[in-house]
């Protein structure tokens, strides 16, 4: 693979117009206060974003950064504009690179015969809506049900394992690999890969979407030679003999009309759907069960009432999604909550600060898990590429909760403890979870 357009989320170059997107020219009017104060990788906005982004909301809900070349977009209706109108706002950037790949990572990537393609996800409208509808109507309820009784019985095991010891730290104890074995059972593949993808996985958030170092952003790359093999490897025995599960149907589904889509897309699917399915999940379950237990009433109203543990899942993805940043690219001139945007303009819309604008969510920074209009949360996306996972993630999360409120109601935050979250413009999830209970 020489050719620099066929890596897409591998690319050097960030919107590169290599890409088919020609970069706005960076902005020259006087730089506003609340730019000059957007720092997304700072300790202190990693820690609360959402300080910056009320504060924000109400002087400047759409500004300009020079420093990252974004708009950035922070209350609820212009984030659902941007999201309502993939033609304006095209998705192709989703997965580019925030730091671009240093030359030696690059040299890395071009020996890997990586044949990435744009998938769903950062797919242009016109193809996207096509594989749309095949791969999002293959992931049917029946599917999806079909996991409840062995996602149950994975995070029960998980569970014994530390019940009898008092203390855990729920993210490397549950969290953590929970999703990754869910969503490898889904796709038809052993639990030992599971867990060797998932570390591949937290890899490629730091790298696609933060600030890697060139000995990460290498390490990467290797990594991403052998996940591509892997998943080509997947794919390619479930072509041979699709099993009972999703891959096995998209397998299936190729064998009848291959005029549908191509193998190289199939591939390029299932590597997207191994890191979009499970480091999601595992960090909104971390944030979720962070501010359950941080407001104890919360905690003790699902231990009654586990009923309200399904809209609890929402105002959990309300409150503090994993993904709490999207982007988009402008294809033309636009307007935006009364601001004019140049054609090529980098989008970054803060779904997190949407999630807590008071116009939508009255007391929207405090967690109440029988908001009623919880669900209309940003944090799966909206319109036509809204997650295709969800109910699956949702499924998970349901589960996690309502085994730990069943089996360990008394759980509670140890004291005290750091909260770390990874530097990324997009991704957020507490990175350790300690908790401790009186064992009987
Ligand atoms: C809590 C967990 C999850 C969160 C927060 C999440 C969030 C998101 C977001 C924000 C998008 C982009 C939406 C857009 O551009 O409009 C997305 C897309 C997607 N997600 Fe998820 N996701 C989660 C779990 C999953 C799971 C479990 C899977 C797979 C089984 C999955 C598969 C996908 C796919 C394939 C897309 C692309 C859909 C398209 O563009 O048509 N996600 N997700």
């Amino acid at each position: 693979m020489t050719n620099e357009t066929s890596y897409g989320m591998f690319q050097s170059e960030p919107e590169s117009p290599a890409n088919g997107n020609s970069e706005a020219a960076p902005f020259s009017c006087p730089v506003s206060q609340t730019a000059q104060s957007f720092q997304p990788f700072s300790k202190i906005y990693l820690q609360d974003p959402y300080k910056f982004f009320k504060a924000a909301r109400g002087v400047e809900p759409v500004f300009y950064s020079p420093e990252y070349n974004y708009w950035v977009v922070l209350k609820y209706e212009d984030i659902a504009a941007v999201y309502r109108d993939p033609e304006t706002y095209s998705p192709v950037n989703a997965r580019h690179p925030v730091t671009p790949i240093c030359p030696a990572a690059a040299r890395i990537r071009d020996q890997q015969n990586l044949a990435i393609e744009p998938s769903l996800v950062d797919e242009p409208s016109e193809t996207h809506k096509h594989h749309r509808k095949i791969f999002g109507t293959a992931f049917t309820p029946r599917r999806v049900n079909q996991m409840n009784d062995r996602i149950r019985a994975i995070v029960d095991r998980y569970i014994d394992r530390f019940i009898n010891d008092g203390r855990a730290e729920l993210v490397s104890q549950l969290l953590y690999e929970v999703p990754a074995l869910a969503i490898f059972l889904f796709l038809g593949a052993s639990d030992e890969d599971a867990v060797f993808v998932k570390k591949l996985g937290s890899d490629r958030a730091i790298v696609n979407w933060g600030t890697p170092t060139e000995t990460e952003q290498i390490a990467m790359m290797h990594g991403m030679g052998e996940h591509w093999k892997f998943t080509k490897d997947l794919v390619d025995r479930a072509i041979k003999k699709p099993g009972d599960n999703y891959l096995g149907d998209m397998a299936r589904i190729h064998h009848d009309d291959p005029s549908l889509f191509t193998v190289n897309y199939l591939y390029n699917v299932m590597f997207l759907m191994q890191f979009a399915g499970h480091e999601t999940t595992t960090q909104a379950s971390a944030n979720g069960i962070r501010h359950l237990l941080s407001d104890r009433a919360q905690w003790e109203l699902l231990c009654a009432q586990p009923d309200l543990i399904e809209n609890a899942v929402e105002e959990i993805l309300r409150i503090d999604s994993s993904i709490f940043g999207w982007r988009r690219i402008t294809t033309r001139e636009t307007t935006l909550g009364g601001v004019d945007i140049p054609k090529g303009a980098r989008i970054l819309m803060m779904m997190g600060s949407g999630n807590h604008d008071e116009a939508v969510f009255p007391n929207g920074s405090k967690f109440d898990a029988t908001r009623k209009n919880a669900k209309k949360h940003l944090g799966l996306g909206l319109g036509a590429h809204f997650c295709m996972g969800a109910p699956l993630a949702r499924l998970e999360m349901r589960i996690i909760l309502e085994q730990l409120t069943l089996r360990l109601p008394q759980i509670q935050l140890v004291d005290n403890q750091p909260w770390e979250y990874l530097p990324t413009l997009v991704f957020r999830g507490v990175q350790k979870l300690q908790v401790e209970w009186k064992v009987r």
